[in-house]
């Protein structure tokens, strides 16, 4: 509990914590905070390393974010999806600079499943086919159809869910599901996308979704060339291509987007949490300039009430001219190559670590049970130790999101190099106490 005040049980008695049983939910009263840390109402100084849901890529308390949006607030703008206000423009503007060269035009929302909802709908009325591919472990968002379409157990109390979902394999690299080391690798899971729509017949395939870096079901970076490979089999089978850029865009990896790092352009790019840097409930579909010319005299039967709402637009705006001015994207790129060599020291000291793999600033530690004399094993950490750790992470007011027996680390881009060191000695604490 790290709560001092009686609002948690006010809370608990009338509203619903989300993914948790009731009554394993773990309150967090925070009252404020500034770049990389946060404060609870009992007093506790948190080292946020999960950027809140993994959307804080600014920090906590930003001063320009709170000015943008308190001067939007003051304004009280009430719009329509029709209307025109310079900061919609503007947002659209920028959303075009920012995102891979062909991405033209933005359909706006409030959250990252609403922004897969309509990129899956755009592609559907572009193409006339109905078929969607989707990795094994993927997460996509929570709506029915959203969550039917993730690769993600929490889907299965309701299926079955969307029809038409085709899976393919993962670049899960630690346990491929090709049975190949590194060293014999072929690239077989993005291979595995043109047998996936051979099988299927790609005229009835209107597209396929990945995430830039599959996210929260465990950090899959995937090797250099494989969306260029993604690409190449799209374009041969005329399926479209959608990044699911939610959680691995807006500097996340280094790069504004992960796609980035290939240098591909999909033909829809979807967004969310870094879109407005958790500040206000953002999301954002873009597509390239092909699809946009269709809804020129084809209805766009997508839409909203608060469409492209001025706070939203308000949030894009000041995100992107912060992450832009302060350099976010260039230094999560330097901390994620200072990460890369600490990190292997990091895990070097620590054989329960089985292996810890990322970019830039998103990072995943697979925990795994040492073998005899310490080797290091694949075997996941059981969930009993994993609660132990859970509850060690937060009395050092460590917040990172878990899952499995996997730990994220994810924090603000603003965060500075000898802040990330000295969390980082928080963590290796909290670690070897929960495993040594
Ligand atoms: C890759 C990805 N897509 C979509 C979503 C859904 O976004 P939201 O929770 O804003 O609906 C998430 C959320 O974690 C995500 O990580």
């Amino acid at each position: 509990m790290t709560s001092a005040s009686d609002i948690a049980a006010r809370q608990a008695a009338r509203v619903f914590y989300t993914w948790t049983a009731q009554a394993n939910a773990v309150p967090l009263e925070i009252v404020g905070g500034e770049g990389p840390r946060f404060v609870t109402a009992d007093g506790g100084k948190w080292w946020d390393l999960g950027s809140m849901t993994w959307n804080a890529g600014l920090g906590h308390g930003h001063p320009r974010m709170q000015k943008a949006l308190g001067e939007a607030a003051t304004r009280g703008l009430l719009v329509t999806p029709t209307a025109v206000f310079a900061a919609k423009a503007r947002a659209g503007e920028l959303l075009a600079e920012v995102t891979p060269p062909g991405l033209e035009k933005t359909f706006f929302c409030l959250s990252g499943t609403e922004a897969n909802e309509n990129a899956i709908k755009i592609a559907r009325l572009f193409t006339g086919r109905q078929k969607v591919v989707a990795r094994t472990r993927s997460y996509h968002g929570a709506s029915l159809a959203m969550l039917s379409l993730s690769g993600d157990p929490r889907r299965l109390p309701f299926e079955p869910g969307l029809p038409g979902v085709v899976r393919m394999g993962d670049p899960y690299c630690f346990r491929c599901p090709f049975g190949k080391e590194p060293t014999s690798c072929a690239h077989e899971c993005a291979a595995d996308l043109e047998t996936a729509l051979l099988r299927e017949g790609p005229e009835t395939v209107a597209a396929v979704i990945l995430e830039g870096i599959v996210g929260a079901n465990g950090v899959f970076v995937p090797p250099p060339g494989y969306w260029k490979k993604i690409r190449a089999i799209c374009d041969r089978h005329g399926v479209l291509l959608i990044a699911d850029e939610v959680l691995s865009g807006f500097g996340r990896t280094g790069r504004w987007f992960a796609v980035d790092h290939d240098g591909v352009t999909p033909d829809l790019l979807t967004m969310a949490k870094g879109l407005t840097g958790g500040y206000v409930p953002g999301g954002a579909v873009i597509v390239t300039d092909r699809i946009a010319r269709h809804f020129d005299d084809q209805v766009l039967v997508c839409g909203l009430t608060s469409y492209a709402h001025p706070l939203v637009c308000e949030a894009v705006v000041a995100t992107i001219e912060t992450i832009r001015d302060e350099g976010l994207v260039e230094r999560a790129a330097a901390l994620g190559t200072f990460l890369g060599v600490r990190l292997e020291d990091f895990a070097r000291e620590r054989p329960y670590i089985g292996e810890v793999r990322g970019l830039g600033l998103l990072w995943a530690f697979e925990l795994c049970v040492p073998g005899p004399a310490s080797q290091r094993t694949r075997e996941p950490m059981p969930a009993v130790t994993m609660a132990k750790l859970a509850a060690i992470l937060r009395r050092a007011r460590l917040h990172l999101h878990k899952r499995d027996n996997l730990l994220y680390l994810a924090p603000p881009l603003v965060i500075a190099e000898a802040e990330l060191e000295a969390a980082l000695g928080d963590l290796g604490r909290a670690l070897d106490e929960a495993f040594r």
